[in-house]
Parts: C-alpha cells; sequence; structure tokens
C-alpha cells in the first residue's frame, strides 16, 4: 500500500490497493488507521458493483439508510446523479434535482441526525466530460490552527442543525412536508472530537442554523469566519472525478461541497455509501433553549 499526500494537511491518495472482496485483514487495518490519521483517501481504478461497495463499507461499522422521500429509501446506496433509476434524466427543475443542488454548499454530510455520520465512500461510476468535482477542507486543521483559549470556548459550544435549512437557500419547497417532520432540527456540538486519534474538528456547513445562546447576527459572523478558516487555500482538495474512483472522507474531520456540470447534456452517476456515527455530538439531557429563526 502506497500513500501520495492530496495536500499539505489532509488527504491521501492510496495506491496498489484493490478494493477487492478478498482483500486481506492486515490491508483493511493499515486502510483505517490511515483513515483516521489522514481524514481522507482517495483509491483509482476500482471496480466494485454496488453490492461489492456495499460489502466494503460495512467492514467499517454500520452503515445509514437514506432518507425518506428520496429515491432509495432505506437502502444503504446513495445514487448522487442526475439520472433516475430508469437510466432517464431527471428535469433539472424536479424536486430531486432542486434537492441535490444544495450539495454545492459546503457542508457535512447527515450532520442533521441527532447521530451524525461518521464517514463516506464515494465510486464513480459515470463521470461527464467536464465539471461535477468534489471540493474538500479541513475542519481539524482549521480548529488546530486556532489559539488555545479560542479553541477553549468553541468547545463549549453547541449549534442547531437542519435539513430544511439548507434546502431552503436553494428553494424553499425543495424539502417536503413529509421530510420536515421525519428531520426536525437537531443540536450538534460545534467541535467534534475523533475518539480514535483524540483530534478535534469545527462541526459546520450549510445544516447549521445558528450558534445556540449567540445573537443570530453574532452566530452568522461566526459560522461564516469558522467556514472561511476551514475552506482557506492551501486546506482544501478539489478532486476532479474519473470513472473507477473511490473517495472515503471522514465528515468529523472534513466539509465538502460538489462543483455543478451541465445536468440536461451529460450523465453522472456516483455511489455514496454512508458510515453512521457512533452516537449523538452532545451529550442527553443538555437543555437547548429553542428559537425560530427570521
Ligand atoms: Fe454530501
Amino acid at each position: 500500500m502506497k500513500l501520495t499526500p492530496l495536500t499539505d494537511v489532509f488527504g491521501m491518495e492510496v495506491g496498489d490497493v484493490h478494493l477487492t472482496p478478498d482483500l486481506d485483514d492486515e490491508t483493511f487495518a493499515g486502510i483505517e488507521r490511515a483513515f483516521e490519521e489522514h481524514s481522507l483517501l482517495l483509491f483509482r481504478n476500482q471496480e466494485m458493483d454496488e453490492a461489492a461497495q456495499v460489502a466494503f463499507s460495512r467492514r467499517f461499522g454500520p452503515l445509514e439508510s437514506t432518507l425518506a422521500g428520496v429515491a432509495g429509501a432505506g437502502g444503504e446506496i446513495v445514487r448522487v446523479s442526475n439520472l433516475m433509476p430508469d437510466g432517464s434524466l431527471k428535469a433539472p427543475t424536479s424536486h430531486l434535482a432542486l434537492f441535490v443542488r444544495a450539495n454545492l454548499f459546503w457542508h457535512t454530510d447527515s450532520s442533521f441526525k441527532a447521530t451524525p455520520a461518521k464517514a463516506s465512500l464515494l465510486f464513480a461510476r459515470i463521470i461527464p466530460e467536464a465539471g461535477g468535482d468534489t471540493e474538500f477542507a479541513s475542519t481539524r486543521a482549521a480548529y488546530e490552527t486556532l489559539p488555545a483559549a479560542r479553541r477553549a470556548r468553541l468547545d463549549r459550544m453547541i449549534a442547531m442543525h437542519s435539513i430544511a435549512h439548507s434546502r431552503d437557500k436553494i428553494d424553499p419547497t425543495a424539502t417536503t412536508a413529509e421530510q420536515r417532520a421525519a428531520l426536525p432540527p437537531v443540536p450538534q456540538a460545534l467541535v467534534r472530537e475523533n475518539p480514535v486519534t483524540g483530534r478535534r474538528s469545527l462541526l459546520i456547513g450549510a445544516h447549521v442554523t445558528d450558534v445556540v445562546g449567540l445573537e443570530i447576527s453574532m452566530s452568522d459572523a461566526l459560522l461564516a469566519e469558522l467556514e472561511a478558516l476551514a475552506t482557506r487555500p492551501g486546506h482544501t482538495w478539489r478532486h476532479s472525478w474519473r470513472a473507477g474512483d473511490m473517495i472515503m472522507w471522514d465528515n468529523r474531520a472534513v466539509l465538502h461541497r460538489g462543483h455543478p456540470y451541465d445536468e440536461v447534456a451529460s450523465r453522472r452517476l456516483l455511489t455514496r455509501t454512508t458510515l453512521a456515527g457512533a452516537g449523538p455530538t452532545v451529550e442527553a439531557g443538555t437543555i437547548i433553549e429553542a428559537r425560530s429563526r427570521t
């Protein structure tokens, strides 16, 4: 297994590994260690059908199932695509297409769930000739560059996360009433710790509505400052996909966002599996004063 850095602060390309069902335990353990340490792993020239992707992903732990109201609901594979299940193109103004467009904002997968995701694995199957890059940013490097006194203050903060919030920025109709009811806002610690390495990161992104206890203007300013810190030059990796690429990233340590592509004239299909987190980031019994954002 050969590791080549993608940036100075996070991310490794992993060479000389084929993610086949007979991958030996020693190599797998090496992948797991590299993932915890480097936050993002890129494997090129892989071949795997959806069942093989699910099987490989499960070796890391339990998987999340997909959202209610989305194609393939309740399954373990999310199709990140402009294609309908029958292979036809989604209408660019359709509910499904609008829903996906919110992924162009920096975000943390599943941070709107009480237990946010540990990691996401995205495998490229059909890739357009241009566009559709995915960009990643290290929220761990951002946290670690802050002065100790500032980190200590952030360590105590809690933010509210809601999927409707990120979707409403695209279109207030992008989230259905069923989805709003199924996924009400949840509290998350603003700083999340990796229990294996003990290293901390900022849990931020488009699903955050506000930081609890701060005036909205102060909360907006803080969140914008932290996102700018995390996504500054040198702390990001922009990936141009090729079919056969697999990227596994640590949602406890990186933000990511999509980039647009021609959804009408090209075809794109990536499949995602998502590793479930170990538990909520806010201690049970913590009282949060709810307020509605105006
Ligand atoms: Fe995402």
